[in-house]
């Protein structure tokens, strides 16, 4: 057992306060937001994900997590992981202000001997400015990476593919990646830059996967392929794998867009050229546009004064989570086309766009509508009877950029149902 302080209890910094607690560590998860600070020790969850709450709870009540806003109380832990944000930038490139302001705070706070963690997602070579910012030889600075994703948070802190720990010193990393009692995965002991760099590498990977799905599917149309096939066969070579290849209206949400852009700046600051990234990004927006021409065809190649009935506003399913998600992307461009929009989300009951129209159900959202445009695959919209929406909609057309719906119901029910990369 470990005393273990966590700084920032956004996404990262909750989920590995209340992971490592759950794991029986002693752990003080500190933020600057009081009202944070209050909703938390009240055991309360701040985000929307799965079986956060309930490992709170738990772990509140045997005393093995905390929550305060006074940092004072940082003397006590071995271990502290940095978990504040890293916005991005004007220029793309990732702000590091929170990481070392909050570095400096800590400096003199930090007992003798302790580790100081980033686990922020941090560009490469940052870990060098948090050294000059703690300034203190004999805290160690490792770089701890995460890949949790949204909406499965906690499953992938417990099931991790792998544990990454970057230090100069080998024995620090070793009882860092020894704090996730994880013996049976693979942990990849590396330098500092190394660590910071997989995190990069590995999201932009993704990315760049998906860009590449959704061009094949958009191949797959004009060609009369099935993209469901083709895909499935492409993920059958083990050098591909068979994950992250689901076409969809585009990839978005807190990181791929972010981490995409950083790492682009850090290669042009080195002046390396990493062509894929922009192509990526490009691609993407290709992909949101692809959406958008889909429903402009199927209603006579013209959107205006149609009405979009649209199915999922967040950027993937079991988050509440809006940012940069492609969804508002393509919505943004029906609106732009003419068309009026009528949204159901399942956690979703306001957007900043007050041309967004929220509907309160599935019901409300279908009626008098030209298109049904599922963009966000949530479980609730593939359990939709036709039936119950055929006499609300005005016009059976439904889109289906995710590819959840069950073609052969909705055909039988009279639908003119369109596929993502099939038909
Ligand atoms: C991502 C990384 O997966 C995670 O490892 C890292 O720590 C944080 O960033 P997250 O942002 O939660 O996680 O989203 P993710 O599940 O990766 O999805 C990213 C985008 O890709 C979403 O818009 C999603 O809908 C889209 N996507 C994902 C697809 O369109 N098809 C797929 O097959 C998978």
């Amino acid at each position: 057992m470990a005393n273990i302080g966590v700084i920032g209890t956004g996404y990262v910094g909750l989920t590995t306060a209340v992971c490592f607690a759950e794991l029986g560590h002693k752990v003080i998860g500190f933020d600057i937001d009081l009202s944070k600070i209050e909703v938390l020790s009240s055991g309360k969850s701040t985000i929307h994900e799965l079986g956060m709450t309930e490992l709170i709870v738990k772990n509140l009540a045997n005393n093995n997590l905390t929550f305060r806003s006074n940092i004072e109380t940082i003397a006590e832990c071995e271990f502290i992981f940095l978990c504040v944000p890293t916005p991005q930038d004007a220029d793309g490139s990732a702000d590091l202000s929170y990481v070392i302001k909050a570095t400096k705070n800590l400096s003199t706070l930090v007992k003798k001997d302790a580790t100081l963690i980033t686990k922020s997602t941090v560009p490469v070579n940052a870990w060098k400015e948090v050294v000059k910012a703690l300034n203190r030889s004999d805290v160690a600075v490792v770089s701890n990476p995460e890949f949790l994703r949204e909406g499965s948070a906690i499953a992938d802190f417990f099931n991790p593919d792998r544990i990454v720990v970057g230090c100069a010193s080998s024995e620090k990393a070793k009882q860092v990646s020894d704090l996730y009692k994880q013996p049976d995965v693979e942990t990849i002991i590396t330098d500092n830059s190394s660590a910071e760099l997989i995190k990069y590498a590995s999201n932009s990977f993704l990315a760049i996967k998906l860009s590449y799905v959704n061009e094949v599917a958009a191949l797959c149309e004009v060609v009369g392929a099935n993209a469901k096939d083709v895909l499935f066969g492409m993920g059958k070579d083990t050098r591909i794998g068979s994950r992250f290849l689901e076409p969809g209206p585009g990839w978005g949400g807190s990181c791929f867009p972010k981490d995409v852009r950083a790492l682009r700046v850090t290669a042009e600051d080195n002046a390396i050229s990493m062509s894929l990234l922009s192509a990526a990004i490009d691609s993407n927006e290709k992909t949101h546009r692809r959406i958008v021409d889909k429903a402009e065809k199927e209603l006579g190649n013209s959107l205006i004064g149609k009405t979009i009935c649209i199915w999922g506003l967040t950027f993937k399913a079991n988050t509440d989570d809006l940012r940069e998600s492609p969804s508002i992307a393509v919505i943004e461009r029906l609106i732009g086309r003419g068309a009026s929009v009528v949204a159901f989300d399942p956690v979703i009951t306001n957007v900043d766009n007050k041309k967004i129209k929220i509907a309160k159900s599935i019901e409300e959202s279908c009626t008098a509508a030209d298109a049904i445009l599922v963009l966000t695959e949530w479980e609730q919209f593939k359990k939709v009877n036709p039936n119950s929406v055929m006499d609300l909609v005005s016009n059976k057309v439904v889109i289906d950029s995710r590819n959840i719906l069950d073609k052969n119901l909705w055909v039988n029910s009279g639908f003119n149902f369109v596929g993502n990369g099939w038909q």
